[in-house]
């Protein structure tokens, strides 16, 4: 399946493996570009020797393109340099992307890519330099941009993009939301939690077990309660006791929050304390289930852990199907 967005990428099918920082492993990224899509590498959480490290893993392992995600919610204008300088064509920007980032990080050719949680948003990254705007809809797993979900966010951008390609996120887990979203008028998807259940994927067994478990229900919205990391940024998780403990609380703010302090697991990072941004990795022990466990609303299509690549296919042949069958007006 091709749309423009294959031509201007150079990928054989639209399908972005959204960039999930402490969940994405290169092998992750490299699999979904030599399937065709596009591997999303986060790699904004170390300094620059991180970020080329972690370039050069994902480089060895495909020679097909994949974006660079930063974080700009964090010190972010280094990273930006250094994709300059080691020619990093493809780069995404997450987090209230400023005019100047959307700038900096295009100044030598490179694409860059925005998201964006609304339509005012996308048509200040429109104008400031975005060449691909994603929009990130309310059902997304990890941290949400914005509040619109992504039924109605997709067309507002779409019209606010003025033909700039727009990728939709959140809630797209298989071939049915992928023929939605182009449907409203999206290039292509950008899925995150269907790929936490691949084979690739950098998450603890405990975890992947659970999103196979869980209903779209249990993806809930909550605020910033993993707050410790990143404060103030909302995101969805699924249902633990770490959340039903501060919702029978009465949803306190950080500084009221049961059970604060409380070292709850322990592993090659060291202990990790209840309320940090940290999801359970491979590696660590104690009550994993306490940490965040970012999903989203699709979370209830994903039913078995495959690789990447087979995710790939079956999202774009029954998204082609899909789309065939409702051409023939069937
Ligand atoms: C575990 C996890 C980590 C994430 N980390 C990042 C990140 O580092 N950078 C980013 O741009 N988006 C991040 N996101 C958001 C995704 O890019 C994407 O918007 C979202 O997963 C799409 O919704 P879906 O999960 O319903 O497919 C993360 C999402 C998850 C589930």
């Amino acid at each position: 399946m091709k749309t423009a967005l294959c031509a201007m990428l150079g990928i054989e099918t639209p399908i972005v493996q959204a960039p999930m920082g402490g969940a994405t492993s290169p092998a992750l990224a490299a699999a979904v570009s030599n399937a065709g899509g596009l591997g999303g590498m986060p790699l904004w959480g170390g300094g620059v020797d991180y970020l080329r490290d972690g370039l050069a893993a994902v480089r060895a392992l495909t020679e097909r393109p994949f974006v660079v995600n930063i974080n700009t919610a964090f010190p972010h204008m280094e990273l930006i340099d250094a994709c300059l300088e080691l020619e990093v064509p493809l780069v995404s920007l997450f987090w209230g992307a400023s005019p100047q980032a959307i700038e900096r990080a295009g100044s030598r050719g490179a694409r860059v890519m925005v998201t964006v949680g609304g339509a005012r948003e996308a048509a200040e990254a429109v104008a400031a330099g975005a060449g691909i705007l994603v929009a990130q809809g309310w059902e997304a797993g990890g941290h949400v941009r914005g509040d619109v979900a992504t039924m109605a966010l997709v067309p507002a951008v779409v019209d606010a993009a003025r033909g700039v390609p727009v990728v939709a996120a959140g809630g797209i887990a298989d071939g049915r939301g992928m023929a939605a979203a182009l449907a409203l008028g999206a290039a292509g998807v950008w899925i995150g939690t269907r790929f936490l259940a691949s084979e690739e994927a950098a998450i603890h067994a405990h975890y992947q077990r659970r999103l196979l478990d869980a209903a779209a229900g249990d993806a809930v919205w909550t605020e910033d309660l993993y707050h410790l990391g990143w404060p103030g940024a909302a995101h969805r998780t699924l249902k633990n006791a770490t959340w039903r403990a501060w919702v029978d609380a009465g949803r306190p703010a950080p500084g009221g929050r049961p059970g604060e302090g409380e070292r709850i697991v322990s592993g090659p990072a060291g202990e990790i304390e209840r309320y940090t941004w940290n999801a359970p990795e491979p590696g660590e022990t104690g009550d994993l289930d306490a940490l965040a466990m970012y999903a989203g609303q699709g979370v209830g299509l994903v039913r078995e852990v495959m690789p990447a690549a087979r995710i790939v296919e079956e999202i774009t042949r029954d998204a082609d199907a899909i789309l065939r069958r409702l051409a023939k007006g069937l």
